[in-house]
């Protein structure tokens, strides 16, 4: 019998896929053989001492201590396009929201709840909410694994022009990729192209602020950069200055940090990528059953 702890909110139906003749679920066991977990930050515990395997439901790792795992034997699990599409329409909404003023239009109208000739107010003062479209635009898509890829493509089904840059995978490779989506060399020449800019990577060492000052120096003026990936990946400093600039247009991040509140042209969301009970369901699964097959047959996938 295994004990498995649960660091978040797992979907139990994806639960579901440890028996309960052989594995235990309890979100507060002290020393567990596996761990499933969403966000919470692994960096701030001990490791237990009996723990055999991790596995995250979602695709980023960087809440885990890889290190320490590795240096003890555990295997840390992902979910790598379990929460793909629901990542994908997100962006999509962010994609839109980013040209078209459809937030500030909407709390504009609020505003006029005490006025007197509504009708009246909004055609005179809609002007300001005017915004592009995005269709024969360019997309610039930065890493291509399974959520870039669906990206991309989906964006290509809205008649935009796409850009991809991944330096790990040729354009032609893994997650079916639509031939009609150009490669760039660099990010250098994806970003200098680009009217719209999408980041899936994953954040670790070399990955983090990839949008510097130098890479903001080389954007195409009145970009918009979305990113759903993670924040680090953005430096806050510089972007501030690329926004006093214009060489950014508008910042759409699903990663809520302080220093971002308060900045026009920045929308953040509260981390929704894979909110989604669809994706909750589809991650917990897999991570479940990752977890099951490593502690019954010491079977690794996607680790
Ligand atoms: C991911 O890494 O796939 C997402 O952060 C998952 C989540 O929102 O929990």
């Amino acid at each position: 019998m295994y004990t498995i702890r649960t660091l978040n909110n797992i979907s139990q139906t994806g639960l579901g896929k440890l028996p309960p003749a052989e594995f235990t679920i309890d979100p507060e066991a002290a020393n567990p053989e596996g761990i499933i977990l969403r966000s919470f930050d692994m960096h701030q515990m001990e490791l237990p001492e009996n723990l055999l395997g991790v596995a995250r439901a979602g695709a980023g790792t960087n809440n885990i201590p890889i290190d320490k795992c590795s240096e003890r034997g555990i295997p840390v699990f992902n979910t790598p396009g379990a929460n793909a599409n629901a990542v994908k329409e997100l962006v999509l909404a962010g994609l839109l929201v980013s040209s078209r003023r459809i937030i500030d239009g909407a709390a504009w109208v609020q505003s006029l709840k005490d006025n007197e000739d509504v009708e009246k107010a909004v055609e005179a003062g809609k002007k300001q909410f005017t915004g592009p479209e995005i269709a024969g635009k360019t997309l610039g898509v930065i890493g291509l694994g399974a959520i870039g890829v669906q990206v991309a493509n989906a964006a290509l089904d809205l008649n935009m022009n796409v850009i991809g840059y991944d330096p790990f995978l040729t354009l032609e490779s893994a997650w079916h990729l639509s031939a009609s989506v150009d490669k760039a060399e660099t990010l250098e020449e994806l970003v200098s192209q680009s009217d719209y800019i999408t980041i899936h990577i994953p954040l670790n060492d070399k990955t983090r602020h990839t949008f510097n000052q130098e890479l903001f120096a080389a954007t195409k003026k009145g970009a918009r950069l979305l990113n759903f990936a993670r924040g680090g990946l953005v430096d806050h400093e510089a972007l501030k200055d690329a926004i006093e600039k214009g060489i950014i247009a508008r910042y759409i991040t699903d990663f809520p940090t302080a220093e971002l509140l308060g900045i026009e042209n920045v929308i953040v969301t509260p981390h929704l990528g894979a909110s989604t009970p669809e994706s909750e369901e589809n991650c917990a699964e897999m991570a479940a059953v990752e977890l099951r097959e490593y502690l019954r047959y010491g079977n690794i996938r996607n680790s």
